[in-house]
């Protein structure tokens, strides 16, 4: 295997902690940032849901780093040597022999994506009376699990949800309450625990290795399964490798070995952490893999696809191999942080410390007159459109359901969700960014609520349309005119 450990990192004269792009730019697609009138056109045709703009009316797209992420010359190259068969294509054997080697773990079932993966295992593991204890939920994961007649209990610590902070593993479980769930529910009932790199929905935030440690002693002890989703491993890996105490000299694939070895199985989203698209489940152990392996011909593909293209998983086997590279699963936390730290600095609120997945304004605070039941995370993705052609994501209220008489359960926290797609932006885009969001900030008592024009009953974040009540909108425009004159 390639050695792609390269640890050093670049100091600046001037003393400035500025990260440096460890990659050159070798083919670029053309942005198109529309003028202000057209970018609130544009948000009108929307129904004030970035979900529905168009990317052509988009300047940066932090929508999520999802299937967005800038490939390697190398995985590009890899992608023309596939070979195009049903059953045994080389490049499948390419993926397992990455499988092994990056992961260590012998068994793999592919998939066409992350929530596939999450479909089966929930389907194979999960029924009515059982729980799976978790640090935090996914969207696509909970659904599976529910949709299984299981319960999802949520153990996180105390520490997760405070949107200030300066603790380095908010995306640990509470031992305490990991005890009282097992206890509560009885160890048989525990389909199994599952454990999330990068905690998406608390901010992209790590666990510590020493928590993986401890929560695997329990399940070890109980004898219930440890799972772990590594969507989001790079940074994870990143945040042990600098944060934490003994870490800082072992090799990534090392680190990764001793994460996994905790674990009884594993499952991705290549769409995360591959930089492609796919997904699959690993584990060292035969019966939990024959457990699910015929599912995967059934709703994916045969074994050796599982509904992934071929170009796509030679582009996966390359990407799982750069996952190793301290420059690659270093750049996104440091861009990240950047942002988050300059941002906190001005006294915008951001979720600290920086996580990484993205930088997470805070709208409750940024724009505390607007009422949650008119969603204030939803009004903050659609100002920040208009004010800069930067799409976000909401993740508030409006990502939430209604109860049984008909209200708005409210989101703990009403979050704009700026995600960072790998190698995707350069450093002046992000300042960019941090211009137009301090000029939002200094304006904020401009942004008004939303109100529903057209809400689905599931899933209405995707699809639903909202208006704006009253004519911030217009205000808002007026105000970038007046103190930004003719400029974009
Ligand atoms: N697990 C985690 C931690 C995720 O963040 C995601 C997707 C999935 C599983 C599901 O994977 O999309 O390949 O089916 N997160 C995306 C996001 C959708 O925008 O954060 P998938």
């Amino acid at each position: 295997m390639e050695n792609f450990e390269q640890l050093k990192t670049v100091k600046f004269y001037s003393g400035e902690t500025t990260p440096l792009e460890m990659h050159k730019v070798r083919v670029v697609q053309k942005l198109n940032l529309l003028p202000i009138e057209e970018r609130k056109e544009a948000i009108f045709g929307a129904g004030f849901n970035t979900f529905l703009l168009q990317n052509k009316d988009v300047f940066l797209d932090m929508l999520t780093d999802s299937g967005t992420n800038a490939m390697s010359d190398n995985q590009v190259a890899a992608m023309s040597v596939a070979d195009d068969s049903y059953a045994g294509s080389a490049s499948y054997y390419k993926l397992e022999k990455a499988i092994k080697e990056v992961f260590n773990q012998q068994y793999f079932l592919p998939v066409h994506q992350g929530r596939a993966a999450e479909h089966i295992i929930a389907k194979t593991f999960c029924k009515p009376g059982t729980v799976v204890p978790m640090n935090y939920h996914f969207t696509t994961t909970k659904a599976h699990i529910e949709m299984m007649g299981s319960i999802v209990e949520e153990i996180y610590t105390d520490e997760a949800l405070k949107t200030k902070s300066v603790f380095p593993f908010k995306g640990n479980m509470d031992i305490p309450k990991l005890n009282k769930v097992i206890e509560k529910w009885g160890a048989e009932n525990v389909a199994y625990i599952r454990f999330e790199a990068g905690t998406n929905l608390i901010g992209g935030q790590p666990f510590s290795m020493a928590n993986l440690r401890e929560v695997s002693v329990i399940a070890k002890a109980h004898k219930i399964m440890l799972l772990m989703d590594t969507s989001l491993i790079n940074e994870n890996l990143y945040f042990i490798k600098i944060r934490e105490e003994g870490y800082q000299n072992r090799p990534i694939v090392d680190i990764l070995h001793e994460m996994l070895s905790y674990t009884d199985f594993s499952y991705f989203s290549g769409r995360k952490v591959s930089c492609t698209r796919g997904g699959g489940i690993c584990t060292n152990n035969h019966d939990i893999y024959m457990k699910m392996r015929d599912w995967v011909p059934l709703y994916e593909g045969f074994l050796t696809y599982g509904g992934m293209s071929v170009r796509e998983i030679e582009a996966m086997a390359v990407g799982l191999y750069e996952t190793l590279d301290f420059n690659v699963i270093s750049h996104s936390p440091t861009f990240i942080k950047y942002l988050v730290d300059a941002l906190d600095k001005e006294g915008i609120p951001v979720i600290t410390p920086a996580g990484g997945l993205g930088c997470h304004l805070n709208a409750g605070e940024f724009i505390p007159h607007v009422p949650q039941t008119q969603y204030p995370a939803g009004a903050l993705a659609a100002a920040l459109f208009v004010a800069s052609g930067i799409r976000g994501m909401e993740r508030g209220t409006i990502s939430s359901v209604r109860d049984e008489n008909g209200d708005d359960i409210l989101a703990d926290v009403e979050l704009l969700r700026l995600a960072f797609p790998r190698r995707v932006f350069t450093l002046s885009q992000i300042k960019y960014a941090e211009d137009r969001i301090k000029w939002l900030y200094d304006n904020r008592e401009l942004i008004g609520g939303l109100e529903w024009i057209e809400e689905p009953p599931v899933l209405r974040f995707f699809v639903g349309k909202l208006k704006p009540i009253g004519n911030w909108v217009d205000n808002l425009v007026a105000k970038f005119r007046a103190d930004f004159g003719e400029s974009l």
